[in-house]
């Protein structure tokens, strides 16, 4: 197959390219990076250990055992802080956080901490917050009470806020408001909700259209494409688990077409709790957006087949990756394109210790988006209801099998950070309380010691009636009793119970 030889040939060949540029940039990169790699680390520390005091605060009074654990390392790493660099304001930027005005890089494992504390900053408005010397233990913890106690639904609350730290007297701590351009671009609750559903299905239809005009040799509208992404990324960073909750929705029409739809929303969403860049993300979401386009030179009839393949009609499958590229590589806006999608359609079904397909040789490592796509794209697919399927997994047992995969066929580091996002019981699992309701999952709790108590939409009584319940936080307590309100019992299989868990998020 030459055309396929000169695909992977045009590959290396970028690789290459690739590579010396990153080395160039890396250079470049270490010789201007002044911020010490070290100071770097304290902070992400005190990101970690900040982020775990105010969930810990949301949950328990502020005399709680847990609440003071927490507290007495962060303030020793702010004063150790303090002392070496006079002063420590951290800048929250979108995505960014700047730290004395420079840039911090958070890992893949605590970036879910600084966006958490970014989130609940933004909330309440707050933009910057500065720690100055003379800064105790007492005003620090008043501080994230006070933070842990506000509520962000408020008309003002960055100047509520301010004029309660003022009357607590809570000294050596200021804060600045988020820029008014940030504060305007915010869409409301609601909005943001619409938005994802009008952008999910567009995507869909989009992605309809384009198989269809490449199925008639039609030109593949790769601008649109790459805004429709660009509106996926941006939603994301606004409520990415209803964007992933949408992920439920399976065969809404073309297996293919929904799939691809729900493997770009997943990647994006995976792709920034790795911390990429903004153009990363969009380049990440086209690149799953289009890694099955090579399914279309595979006859439906295979795709479909009930009973087991053949030897031939497994090859003709694995040879959806080889067309995935020539015909990425054949579009006429192929310009729109990031060299990763081809990456993408040649390797979403390797593994990590390179098995899988297609036989690669000479390959050492696979390419990160390739990496991500292919556990989003595996999550997908065994959630989802096929003709050769004869069980569906749940999306908790999808993520156990993954798991014990981990390090042949998925990246255990990647895999950990995956786990994270979807969580033990991931966004559209259907669960069983303790107190006889059902409900469906909405929102994972990223902190370790709560992740078996996300937030929870009711759809049933305790006596089993169905009703369009309210959002519950697990993490709730009775005050009285000193117990969780409610705790999950059991996951169940939503299609035994006749539920679609996807309903729940097109009707809000
Ligand atoms: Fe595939
Ligand atoms: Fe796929």
């Amino acid at each position: 197959m030459p055309e396929i030889l000169n695909s992977i040939k045009l590959l290396q060949a970028n690789n290459k390219l690739l590579n010396s540029t990153k080395e160039k940039d890396q250079k470049k990169i270490n010789n201007n990076n002044s911020f010490d790699k070290i100071l770097n680390k304290t902070i992400e520390e005190i990101f970690i250990r900040f982020s775990s005091a105010l969930r810990t605060a949301q949950i328990y009074e502020p005399n709680n055992l847990a609440f003071i654990e927490q507290l007495s390392p962060l303030f020793t790493s702010i004063r150790n802080i303090l002392a070496n660099e006079g002063k420590a304001v951290f800048q929250f930027q979108e995505n960014t956080l700047f730290f004395n005005k420079n840039r911090v890089k958070f890992d893949y494992i605590s970036y879910h901490n600084f966006k958490f504390l970014a989130d609940e900053f933004r909330k309440k408005e707050i933009g910057t917050v500065g720690f100055e010397p003379g800064l105790d233990d007492e005003n620090l913890a008043q501080f994230i009470v006070l933070l842990a106690n506000s509520k962000a639904e408020k008309e003002n609350p960055f100047e509520d806020f301010q004029t309660n730290l003022e009357n607590k007297e809570i000294n050596h701590i200021f804060i600045v408001k988020t820029h008014p351009y940030e504060i305007a671009t915010k869409m409301d609750d609601v909005q943001v909700k619409q938005s994802a559903k009008n952008v999910f299905f567009k995507s869909m239809t989009h992605m309809k259209e384009s198989f269809n005009r490449e199925k008639q040799h039609k030109k593949i509208h790769l601008k649109t494409s790459r805004r429709l992404i660009q509106s996926i990324v941006n939603i994301i960073s606004q409520d990415e688990s209803f964007m992933i909750g949408m992920t439920s929705i399976k065969n809404y029409d073309d297996y293919t077409v929904n799939h691809s739809t729900n493997v770009c929303v997943l990647a994006v969403s995976f792709g920034r709790r790795l911390g990429l860049n903004k153009e990363e993300l969009i380049n990440l979401g086209l690149s799953a957006f289009f890694h099955d386009i090579g399914k279309l030179e595979v006859p439906k009839e295979i795709l479909d087949k009930k009973g087991k393949l053949t030897k031939e009609e497994r090859k003709t499958i694995e040879k959806h990756t080889y067309h995935g590229v020539a015909k990425l590589i054949n579009l006429k806006e192929f310009s729109y394109l990031p060299v990763n999608a081809l990456y993408v359609a040649l390797e979403h079904h390797l593994w990590a210790n390179l098995s899988g397909y297609p036989k690669y040789w000479k390959r050492d490592k696979v390419n990160l988006y390739s990496k991500i796509v292919k556990m989003c794209d595996f999550f997908d697919s065994i959630t989802t209801e096929r003709p050769y399927r004869k069980h569906v997994l749940t999306k908790e047992a999808a993520l156990g099998l993954m798991l014990a995969k981990s390090g042949t066929e998925f990246d255990p580091v990647l895999l950990k950070v995956f786990a994270n996002m979807v969580g033990v019981y991931p966004i559209g699992s259907l669960v069983a309380l303790n107190t006889g309701e059902l409900g469906i999952v909405t929102e994972t709790n990223p902190e370790v010691a709560f992740v078996l108590r996300p937030k929870v939409k009711l759809i049933t009584d305790h006596n089993g009636n169905k009703i369009d319940g309210e959002i519950v936080d697990l993490t709730e307590k009775d005050p009285e009793a000193e117990e969780y309100k409610r705790t999950i019992v059991n996951s169940l299989d939503p299609n035994k119970y006749n539920i679609q868990p996807s309903d729940y998020f097109l009707a809000q």
